[in-house]
């Protein structure tokens, strides 16, 4: 088809020349004398203004012609007279694609809620929230491709059906082909895995690092660009069921290498989205201040998005480790002005997402790196400090978000390794292939991972996960 782009139109005004344009119906207004239709294709936030005579378009089709109806519309570009765009189509012809009737449609020219949307979510991505929202993804998506392949990283594909829990948190989805009306049991009366499709028991990962770090022992740089399935029954607004993870992981990368890598990468392209997505940014900058207007003002940020996106690309990262961190907020507790209102008790706990958010948005008002956490609340892989109570973590807190990447130098020892897997009890026997990596050829290595969306949130200034993702995954939903 001949068709062209609004995004195009827009970027090439070309007055006098004939067009053909397709797309949807956001809004209709009529006169007497003359019909305008506001249509979008998706190519930009913007929509393009087509002017349709009565006398020459038929009544019959400019009923039709309502909100979320495609079009085809064919006429001539001409200056446009009104406000905010430089040039408009009048139409020749239009031609009725698909009708939506205006009593059926759920989604209407007015703001809907969030809830609403989701509710509708195989519609939402026709509002101009969510066309932006998924722009902003697709371009952060390649930004990552390109960043990793300008340094010269190769692309693992890591599997999604595997036979191991990466992570060791027992989170994982099961994945089985048996009868479980009718279950094959075995002689202890468990499940007879031998009669499933694989001859045992399986799961989708958790995690595509593993695989990454077979990778990495030969081709040295390498990441995973993959969906990743928890089972984690958390109700909030950072969680989901199916999210999608980065991961690199580097041969011969000490915890240091590591932070710098994350960094300049996050940076990168956070960089790259203020580039490529101005104008959906720009949108979402004023979506996310009407947002914060109608917050208590206690609550509300102290910048607004773009604001903060440039602060977190124009700044360095503050690097701390768990025991300066766990100090900062023991001290903390003491100050009532900061509304502090979980307290940490005992080094060697888990930092709640409360606690994350205070020392980066209360307290350093910066990213912050949190290092060296305790052995015990991290897995089994990370590398071992000299203290015996430390192990080379990262964890990275970003601003309104909490963790958004988690990563670490693995133990690259075998001896270290092996014992650390006995203590958690975590059999050797079952992951002798992973253990094959400290065996044969072992080299220091370290990776992180990024959860997706929770970029994706941090630079569309959304609130909830749920909308960052065409189609969330959380307990309870998987409608379609
Ligand atoms: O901290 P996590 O669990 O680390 C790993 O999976 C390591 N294997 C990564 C590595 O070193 N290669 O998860 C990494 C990141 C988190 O920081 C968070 O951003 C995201 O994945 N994440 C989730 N995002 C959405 N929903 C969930 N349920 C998530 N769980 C983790
Ligand atoms: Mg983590």
């Amino acid at each position: 088809n001949n068709r062209i782009k609004i995004k195009h139109l827009l970027e090439n005004p070309t007055p006098e020349e004939k067009a053909t344009l397709m797309g949807w119906v956001r809004t209709k207004r009529s006169n007497k004398h003359v019909t305008f239709i506001a249509i979008n294709d998706g190519s930009c936030i913007q929509n393009y203004q087509c002017v349709a005579d009565p006398q020459i378009i038929s009544e019959d089709i400019l009923r039709k012609a309502n909100t979320g109806a495609c079009l085809k519309i064919t006429g001539t570009i001409v200056n446009s007279q009104g406000a905010g765009q430089s040039t408009e189509i009048q139409a020749t012809s239009i031609e009725v694609l698909g009708e939506a009737d205006p009593d059926k449609f759920p989604i209407q020219p007015k703001k809907h809620s969030l809830e609403f949307l989701r509710e509708n979510a195989h519609l939402r991505v026709r509002t101009n929230t969510f066309g932006a929202i998924f722009r902003v993804r697709n371009q952060l998506s390649f930004a990552i491709h390109q960043y990793f392949h300008e340094k010269g990283f190769v692309y693992i594909h890591s599997p999604i059906i595997t036979a191991s829990d990466a992570e060791g948190a027992g989170e994982t989805f099961q994945v089985t082909t048996l009868d479980l009306k009718n279950p094959p049991k075995n002689k202890e009366g468990e499940l007879d895995f031998q009669e499933d499709f694989f001859g045992r028991a399986t799961n989708l990962t958790v995690s595509g690092q593993l695989e990454g770090e077979l990778a990495a022992m030969a081709l040295s740089e390498v990441y995973t660009f993959g969906p990743t399935f928890r089972a984690e029954n958390s109700n909030t607004t950072r969680h989901l069921a199916e999210f999608w993870m980065i991961e690199p992981e580097m041969a011969f990368f000490d915890a240091e290498d590591n932070q710098n890598l994350a960094e300049d990468f996050l940076q990168y392209v956070i960089k790259f989205a203020l580039k490529h997505c101005k104008e959906d940014l720009e949108f979402l900058d004023k979506r996310a201040a009407e947002e914060e207007k109608g917050k208590k003002a206690d609550q509300r940020s102290d910048m607004g998005l773009l604001e903060r996106l440039d602060f977190v690309t124009q700044n360095e990262f503050v690097r701390i480790t768990y025991t300066e961190a766990f100090e900062i907020l023991k001290a903390s507790k003491q100050n009532k002005k900061k509304k502090f209102v979980y307290p940490i008790e005992e080094w060697g706990t888990d930092l709640q997402s409360e606690h994350e958010r205070f020392l980066v948005e209360k307290h350093f008002k910066k990213p912050v790196i949190l290092t060296d956490y305790p052995k015990e609340i991290k897995s089994f892989y990370m590398k071992q400090n000299s203290d015996n109570k430390t192990v080379a973590a990262m964890d990275i807190l970003f601003p309104g978000i909490g963790e958004i990447v988690g990563g670490s130098q693995r133990e690259e020892n075998l001896d270290k390794l092996c014992q650390r897997m006995d203590e958690l009890k975590i059999s050797k026997e079952e992951m002798w292939w992973y253990l094959d990596t400290r065996k044969f050829g072992t080299a220091p290595h370290a990776g992180f991972g990024l959860g997706f969306e929770r970029l994706v949130l941090f630079v569309t200034g959304m609130g909830n996960i749920r909308d960052v993702i065409p189609f969330p995954r959380t307990p309870g939903n998987a409608e379609f």
